[in-house]
């Protein structure tokens, strides 16, 4: 038996929480500082700082007590240690290396994208190495080849915005605000898909690369020229339509890259997983090709803590412990 105690605190959640074995989720603590950073249309860096700050002692709290553990029964602290915003990284990395130091316990440093990862092995108990995951999140799009937990490669990636960056850019665009994943996801349930052909863009058939700032270009044009002619935009239908121009690159590219390897599994990662449009497509082409298609159930895909005490459980097994003066690093890479 070993308990991990994770903690996230890179963007705008606050979140603690403990894992048992790796992949038992005995509580996981999120407090979302979405409701403060919508009056300014995004996350404001300082003002998540000092909220971390206000919460993280009594989140690590309550995870402890919902999970009935004691700190004395935990037997590592994990905590991302980047990429992410600086100084709301700090707050999680200084707490856990405080309740390190003073219980003696390993101190483990997780890459928040290893975490969105490693959510995957929450969800379903039986995906192993070797797959292809896709993480897709506000900041990043990559195909990456897992080959062994700890073992990663790099198949393709964006050019330039990030899936989750288009989707909120798009959002806002269209008047639905922040944060725009999911209400783009929930307007486009009243859409056509089929109503406007946004650009699908593709850098040839041997290549896995994303872009994502012509379609959002497209979109704006598109709302341009409609004003421009007096008639009304549907809502609906540009959600549904830019949703679906995306999540086809997506899926299309990532279902290339199983088949091109001879994988049979493949994963999805990161706050973009949660889409409904990403999850449905992926299953049906999927199914189609004979490739079986894993998520994290919607919790464990967008920013929590029980992801990053999953990666710091394998950690922890291989004991690849971090130095009390391990720092943040807001632009750590995985590959
Ligand atoms: O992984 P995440 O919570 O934070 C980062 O590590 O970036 O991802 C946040 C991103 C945001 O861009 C958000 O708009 C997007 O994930 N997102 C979604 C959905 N839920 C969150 N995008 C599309 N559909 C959703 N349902
Ligand atoms: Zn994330």
């Amino acid at each position: 038996m070993s308990y991990i105690l994770g903690i996230e605190t890179s963007c705008d959640e606050t979140a603690a929480a403990v894992v048992r074995n790796g992949t038992e989720v005995l509580s996981n603590v999120i407090s979302s500082q979405i409701d403060i950073h919508k009056l300014y249309g995004g996350v404001v860096p300082e003002i998540a700082s000092r909220h971390h700050l206000d919460l993280v002692i009594q989140v690590v709290d309550e995870a402890l007590k919902t999970a009935n553990v004691t700190l004395k029964e935990i037997d590592a602290i994990a905590v991302t240690y980047g990429p992410g915003l600086v100084g709301a990284l700090l707050v999680g990395i200084s707490v856990a290396k405080g309740l390190a130091w003073a219980t003696g316990k390993p101190f483990i440093g997780v890459n928040h994208i290893e975490g969105h990862i490693s959510a995957n092995y929450i969800s379903s108990k039986t995906l192993k190495p070797p797959y292809v995951c896709l993480v897709v999140s506000g900041g990043h799009s990559h195909i990456i080849q897992v080959s062994d937990y700890d073992k990663y490669e790099l198949l393709g990636r964006t050019r330039d915005d990030a899936a989750g960056e288009a989707f909120d850019k798009v959002a806002r665009a269209i008047g639905l605000g922040y944060p725009g994943g999911p209400l783009i996801d929930n307007e486009s349930k009243d859409g056509d898909p089929e109503a406007i052909k946004f650009p699908r863009v593709s850098f040839g058939k041997d290549c896995l690369d994303f872009s994502f700032s012509g379609v959002k270009t497209a979109v704006i044009n598109y709302i341009h020229n409609v004003e421009q002619k007096g008639e009304k935009i549907s809502i609906p239908d540009v959600a549904a339509s830019f949703q679906k121009a995306v999540v086809d690159v997506l899926t299309d590219n990532t279902l290339q890259a199983a088949q091109k390897l001879g994988l049979q599994d493949v994963a999805i990662a990161g706050g973009v997983a949660s889409n409904t449009c990403l999850r449905s497509e992926m299953t049906r082409k999927a199914k189609e090709m004979g490739i079986t298609v894993t998520f994290p159930t919607p919790i464990y895909c967008t920013d929590n803590a029980a992801m990053i005490a999953a990666a710091g459980y394998i950690k922890f097994v291989k004991k690849a412990f971090s130095p009390l003066d391990l720092n943040a690093i807001p632009g750590l890479k995985l590959l």
